[in-house]
């Protein structure tokens, strides 16, 4: 039987290390690099880089070779969040169980950190290609700078996160909201997948069956967001909860309902777990946390 928990662990704990070590050889501590370090370092699920070194364990690659494109999802993921929480967006005081970057520095701070942590991801990428005398590895490198900032850009994330503050009392339909959320948050979850996987060399069915899993798992990952927004304990979660509702968020348990968007996630989950029918136990990984993504407490 596999044991995420452990798998959980042992990723977080490598991936952890290899963010600790790209923070410190990027210069000497002062106030800047300290406000990254706050954030980055918190306690986050690590998600988006374990699902990118799970990826790249299903078609048989080396986890190690793919960390520096986990880092640098982990490192754009924990950008948005620091822009996501600040006075002109969320307006949030907590986040990962500790006070939000602008509350624990100032708003200036906060806004420089996250712009630092998006710039320092590519430029941590493109080195690995400009260091890379393998034309073939280099170039895969490339691909993982278009990969990663197509979806983390206009045409993702940040569309996502302009229509997620457009729809702030506003009336979605249900196609509207999945799509806005497959921007703000499916984005990045499919980049992480298709990453891990492009870099350690997957043919052409494999991504077909791969993307067809990210796209699930991403929209399920918001779906349970929003449904823990309603329903999680502030505690487990390290942040606020009921914030949804303060703002009129359109959400899915307000749009479906808080029954029939857990249906909703459930039947993604499955979906996620189908498109995944065709691999071996390699898999394992990838198909425990879609399990866990639609049972997760926080
Ligand atoms: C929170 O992401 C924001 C969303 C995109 C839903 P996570 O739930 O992955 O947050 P951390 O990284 O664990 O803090
Ligand atoms: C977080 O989104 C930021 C991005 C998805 C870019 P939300 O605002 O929905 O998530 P929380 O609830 O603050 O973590
Ligand atoms: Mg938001
Ligand atoms: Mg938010």
């Amino acid at each position: 039987m596999f044991d995420l928990k452990a798998y959980l662990a042992n990723k977080s704990s490598r991936i952890n290390r290899a963010l600790a070590a790209v923070l410190k050889t990027s210069g000497k501590p002062d106030r800047l690099l300290e406000a990254m370090s706050y954030a980055l370092m918190a306690k986050g699920k690590r998600i988006r880089p374990i699902l990118c070194l799970a990826a790249a364990e299903t078609i048989d690659g080396d986890p190690q070779e793919v960390m520096p494109a986990a880092c640098a999802l982990e490192m754009v993921h924990t950008y948005s969040l620091i822009h996501d929480d600040l006075p002109a967006m969320d307006d949030d005081d907590m986040r990962r169980g500790q006070p939000t970057c602008h509350k624990a520095f100032d708003e200036a701070t906060a806004i420089l950190a996250g712009d630092a942590l998006l710039t320092l991801a590519f430029q941590m990428l493109s080195s690995m290609a400009t260091n890379d005398h393998n034309r073939q590895q280099a170039f895969k490198w490339l691909r993982a700078i278009q990969l990663i900032s197509h979806a983390a850009g206009y045409c993702g994330m940040i569309q996502g996160q302009m229509l997620d503050m457009a729809s702030e009392r506003k009336d979605l339909t249900l196609a509207e909201l999945k799509s806005m959320h497959r921007l703000k948050t499916g984005a990045l979850i499919e980049a992480s997948v298709s990453c891990g996987a492009e870099l350690v060399g997957v043919n052409s069915t494999q991504i077909h069956m791969l993307e067809n899993y990210a796209q699930k798992i991403g929209l399920a990952f918001q779906v349970t967001d929003d449904i823990l927004n309603v329903e999680g304990d502030p505690e487990i979660m390290g942040k606020a909860v009921g914030t949804d509702e303060r703002r009129r968020k359109t959400t899915y348990p307000a749009l479906l309902g808080l029954a029939e968007s857990k249906e909703f996630a459930a039947q993604l989950v499955k979906d996620a777990l189908r498109a995944l029918d065709a691999f071996d136990q390699k898999a394992d990984p990838l198909r425990a946390i879609a399990r866990y993504i639609g049972e997760r407490n926080h």
